[in-house]
């Protein structure tokens, strides 16, 4: 390395420092809801009051930092050399003091002199000026005077040097001086430019003049007239290196090294293989990032919680997919913990052993569902391709196309990101109805709710779909009195009824108030967190080994029914049960009492 990523962390800053700026330090990398959006997508955007002329608390008008972005837009494009979901951005602002003189002779310098660039090299591009605003002359003359060449210098539209916060209004914004450098001399063609197709050249950074406001129509001169400068930092890196490739830079190396050791493989030389390196390598850093960031979120069905859970199930699939033993995320979670971003994020040690503990957790969560999503994934595809076997001799025409309701299963039952059902499915040329899944999503809310408001079919319902949903609390409060009684608890009697269900279970002594108590708050939380039921059928010492409640074994068929509730129970048994415990009711506990030695019976009801 020419220059490692830690030595280019304190090369930024103290060339900032030296031209007056304070380190203000990066910001969380969550929004906090007051900018609307989920994610920190740009260093500007937590300074974005005192662009607009509020004093910074610092009281300072030149700041520096290096800020940490999330950007999921382009998730689809990592596993290329260059795309990654987590990035840092080297900044730094004038909060209405210097201005483009100042600001195009320090990035010429900082290229120049403390990079070593050549100034006959580099090219840049300023705003050519329209409607909303005039060609930027000033900042091209002072780059002329610098001694960038002035065939170097392009002017073009506002699609490619104008910076604002796309669908933003009332945020600052304005055009922006892009600057480039080949990676190497010689040109293609005679046209070889920095828009070659070639790749030559590469954008290292921008410096945006942020002097008007965004209005919904149009665009309004700031009185302050400000620096907003971003320099990837990951690009950089990569580039100073003489790299190509954003992952053989030191910040991802170590990760890329240990994949390729435990996978005894060579990064690069299996195209497959190498991207799905890059998307865990990628992946796995969004994710360390995101748990352990000061306002560090979960990964959930919402939200913020929701982009980290398709981030981290991305991953475990991708790691399952070369072959990578999950177990191995959590070292590489570890690497970039302990060895890479140690020194600039101390937060990420402090959090580790929590960090681990979630990445651990949403695996086993996702591992279990997986085995049996990716069968049933299977299955709806064999399913498409027997009807366009089918329907080839009608003469039918078929779309390989997974339907909304299948789609919807596999996000429900078995926990699939709509996103990794669609990956999944371009793997084998398939597509997604995308649409169909939004409505069988809708139509899952509308009935959810319509559940929760007890306005299911008039009120109580009939009888028998009472005894299902007693059916299917029997197996919740077994696995309930598993976590209050010990393993040895389980099931030796049950009865039901539609009015109440009654079970019978091994325990030396009546339980106490708290015992039941807590029996009851967790079968109830069980039912608020909406688990999904669903089943699966195996051979019966299938459901033995992956631990299924069962009673007499041997009087079970070869082939079994395996009713699984979220992670919280699997129970051989022939059903039916409910589609998901939010359909329960409240769960409560009417009678504890003995019947026999050593026995005890509840009984409960569902309000
Ligand atoms: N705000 C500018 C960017 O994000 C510097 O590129």
């Amino acid at each position: 390395m020419k220059i490692t990523s830690k030595e280019l962390r304190e090369t930024w800053l103290n060339f900032c420092k030296e031209r007056g700026h304070i380190d203000i330090g990066a910001v969380s990398l969550i929004g906090d809801g007051s900018t609307g959006v989920m994610f920190n997508v740009a260093g500007m955007q937590p300074l974005m009051p005192y662009l607009l002329g509020a004093k910074h608390p610092s009281g300072k008008t030149r700041l520096c930092n290096v800020q940490g972005c999330v950007r999921t837009v382009d998730i689809d494009s990592v596993g290329d050399a260059s795309h990654c979901t987590f990035f840092e951005m080297m900044g730094n602002w004038s909060l209405g003091d210097y201005f483009k003189k100042e600001k195009t002779q320090w990035t010429f310098d900082l290229l120049t002199k403390v990079f070593g660039l050549d100034k006959n090299k580099i090219c840049c591009t300023v705003f050519a000026g329209d409607e909303s605003a005039p060609r930027d002359e000033e900042t091209a003359n002072y780059l002329k005077a610098l001694g960038i060449k002035e065939e170097n210098i392009y002017y073009k539209g506002k699609e490619d040097n104008w910076w604002e916060l796309e669908g933003t209004v009332g945020t600052p914004c304005g055009p922006d001086n892009e600057w480039f450098y080949p990676l190497w001399d010689k040109k293609c063609c005679d046209t070889c430019d920095i828009d070659c197709k070639c790749h030559r050249y590469v954008e290292i950074g921008n410096d945006v003049y942020t002097q008007y406001m965004k209005l919904e129509n149009g665009y309004a001169p700031l009185k302050n007239k400000n620096v907003d400068t971003g320099f990837g930092f990951e690009r950089m890196l990569m580039f100073l290196n003489g790299l190509t490739d954003v992952y053989e830079t030191d910040l991802f190396s170590d990760v890329i090294d240990y994949m390729c050791q435990k996978l005894n493989v060579k990064y690069n030389e299996d195209e497959e293989i190498t991207k799905s390196m890059r998307i865990i390598a990628d992946h796995m850093r969004t994710t360390i990032m995101l748990i352990g960031d000061v306002n560090g979120i979960v990964p959930s069905n919402v939200g913020a919680g929701y982009i980290l859970r398709r981030v981290m199930r991305r991953a475990i699939r991708h790691a399952r997919k070369i072959n990578l033993d999950s177990s191995e995320l959590i070292e590489i979670a570890k690497i970039y913990i302990e060895k890479v971003y140690n020194v600039a994020y101390p937060l990420l040690v402090e959090k580790e052993q929590y960090i681990l503990d979630e990445i651990q957790k949403e695996m086993d969560k996702f591992n279990k569902a997986l085995d049996l999503g990716l069968k049933e994934f299977d299955k709806v595809i064999g399913g498409i391709e027997r009807h366009i076997q089918f329907a080839k001799e009608s003469g039918e025409d078929v779309k390989r196309e997974i339907n909304g309701k299948a789609s919807f299963r596999l996000y429900d039952t078995f926990g699939f990101p709509i996103e990794l059902t669609i990956e999944l499915a371009k793997e084998k040329g398939y597509t997604v109805d995308e649409e169909g899944f939004k409505k069988a999503f809708s139509e899952h809310q509308e009935k959810s709710k319509a559940v929760q408001k007890g306005e299911f079919k008039s009120g109580l319902g009939d009888t028998s779909e009472m005894a299902t949903k007693y059916h299917t609390a029997t197996h919740l409060l077994n696995a309930a009195l598993k976590l209050v009684l010990g393993e040895k608890s389980h099931q030796m009697g049950s009865n039901i009824t539609a009015e109440r269900l009654r079970f019978d279970f091994p325990c030396d002594h009546k339980m106490t108030e708290e015992e039941l108590k807590r029996v009851e708050d967790i079968v109830n939380d069980w039912i608020k967190q909406g688990l999904s039921v669903y089943k699966e059928e195996m051979p019966k010492e299938k459901a033995v080994e992956i631990g299924a409640e069962h009673q007499f074994i041997e009087r079970y068929p070869d082939n079994v029914t395996v009713y699984f509730i979220g992670d919280v129970s699997k129970e051989i048994c022939t059903g039916p049960h409910v589609n998901n415990t939010n359909e329960l009711g409240k769960f409560k506990i009417t009678k504890e009492e003995s019947c026999g030695s050593g026995l005890r019976r509840i009984k409960a009801i569902l309000e």
